[in-house]
């Protein structure tokens, strides 16, 4: 509302209407133009803003819907409110249709035109200030977005630059382990591996933040590479048999021979069979088992990681895939980065991952990825 002052057009071919309605809007303070035709009235609305439009129904020129629509045409932000020589149904329900705010009968109560222009006003005042208020919310909006993004950059080069020396730590206390660089005594060894399991942590974390930073900053780009499936999954296992065996846990293969490849990148599908894994080590009791499973299933091929774990209550099921979302957050250690990072992996793959589970009867996390994703 332009300086506070409310702005009303009145459109009406009887002058005296004008006159008297004029009069007593301009007592309450109001800014009153009158127009005698509907040619008028547009020009009137080009001019200046109008808070309200009072357009009589019938005008020498044209009807006043016409000019309803023009004005409202001219200034979304113009309260048209029609006025109408006889009380139908037919033309309340018309006005409404065509966009009056509502109406009025002749002869013209003023009493009642004022509290309809009150309404009318205090309507008007909330839209423009929810109007403003959208404006900034976007504003700030794009603002977060912006800084979201810098963040998620900022994240991935940071965890990029942390990835290689970890690498090198890691490598060098594997040579140590092994004895390639000269023997060393048990009790020193234990504590090598104790270093060197801290050292494979971390870099997993590393790599999972790495990984959700690509995929919040969309980055995340795939190989398209021919592969085994069969050797993925193979090597993932012979890589984790320490760990597992430490757990007490068992290991059940159930892995389809088969010649066949997936056209897929390799370091990511190995990303989610060990986030996949990891979870099912962690979250199962000492002694548990574990199952892996690997078959063809109609152009696609279906990976499976069953435990014994506790498993995903019903309402998780979905929500363990979100960021952050954690179910055993007080019990195990973690981010709550690792499901959702599979999960954005195997859909930029085109495949589905899911969770069948019973509370308490462990959990089946099962994904499935095209055979050829090249089609
Ligand atoms: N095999 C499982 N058995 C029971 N609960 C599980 C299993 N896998 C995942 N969950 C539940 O789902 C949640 C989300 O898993 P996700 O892998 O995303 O995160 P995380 O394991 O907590 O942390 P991160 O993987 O980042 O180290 C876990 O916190 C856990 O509550
Ligand atoms: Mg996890």
């Amino acid at each position: 509302m332009e300086d506070n002052v409310v702005t009303v057009l009145i459109v009406d071919d009887d002058a005296n209407v004008r006159k008297t309605f004029g009069n007593i809007l301009k007592l309450k303070g109001y800014q009153v133009e009158g127009a005698g035709t509907g040619a008028e009235a547009i020009d009137c609305a080009k001019k200046i803003f109008f808070n309200i439009a009072v357009i009589d129904m019938k005008l020498p020129d044209m009807s006043g819907f016409d000019v309803l629509r023009e004005v409202v045409k001219i200034s979304a932000n113009t309260i048209p409110l029609m006025i109408t020589a006889y009380a139908s149904m037919d033309s309340a329900i018309e006005s409404m249709n065509r966009g009056a705010y509502s109406y009025v009968t002749k002869p013209v109560n003023m009493d009642e035109v004022l509290a309809v222009l009150g309404r009318a006003l205090e309507k008007q005042r909330l839209s423009m200030e929810n109007n403003l208020l959208m404006r900034e919310l976007k504003a700030a909006n794009e603002k977060l977005k912006e800084l979201d993004l810098l963040k998620s950059e900022f994240v991935a080069m940071v965890s990029h630059e942390l990835k290689n020396p970890l690498c090198v730590i890691k490598g060098v206390m594997e040579l140590l382990i092994d004895g390639t660089i000269g023997a060393i005594s048990p009790k020193q060894k234990e504590l090598v591996g104790n270093g060197k399991r801290s050292a494979e942590r971390l870099l997993r974390l590393v790599t999972n933040l790495l990984d959700i930073a690509k995929i919040e900053a969309g980055k995340m780009e795939l190989l398209r590479e021919s592969i085994s499936p069969e050797d993925l999954i193979r090597e993932v296992l012979t890589s984790y048999k320490s760990m597992l065996a430490e757990k007490e846990l068992s290991v059940k293969e159930e892995i389809q021979r088969s010649e066949k490849r997936i056209w897929a990148d390799p370091d990511k599908v190995t990303e989610v069979i060990i986030n996949l894994l990891n979870n099912a080590i962690k979250y199962t009791p000492k002694g548990g088992n574990i199952t892996v499973k690997l078959d063809w299933v109609g152009g696609e091929v279906r990976f499976e990681i069953a435990d014994t774990g506790p498993g995903i209550p019903e309402k998780a099921k979905e929500k363990i895939f979100d960021k952050f979302e954690r179910i055993t957050a007080e019990t195990q250690e973690g981010t709550g980065l690792g499901l959702p990072i599979a999960k954005n992996i195997v859909e930029l793959h085109k495949g589905k991952i899911w969770v069948e589970s019973e509370h308490g009867q462990g959990s089946r996390f099962i994904f499935t990825i095209p055979q050829d994703l090249r089609a």
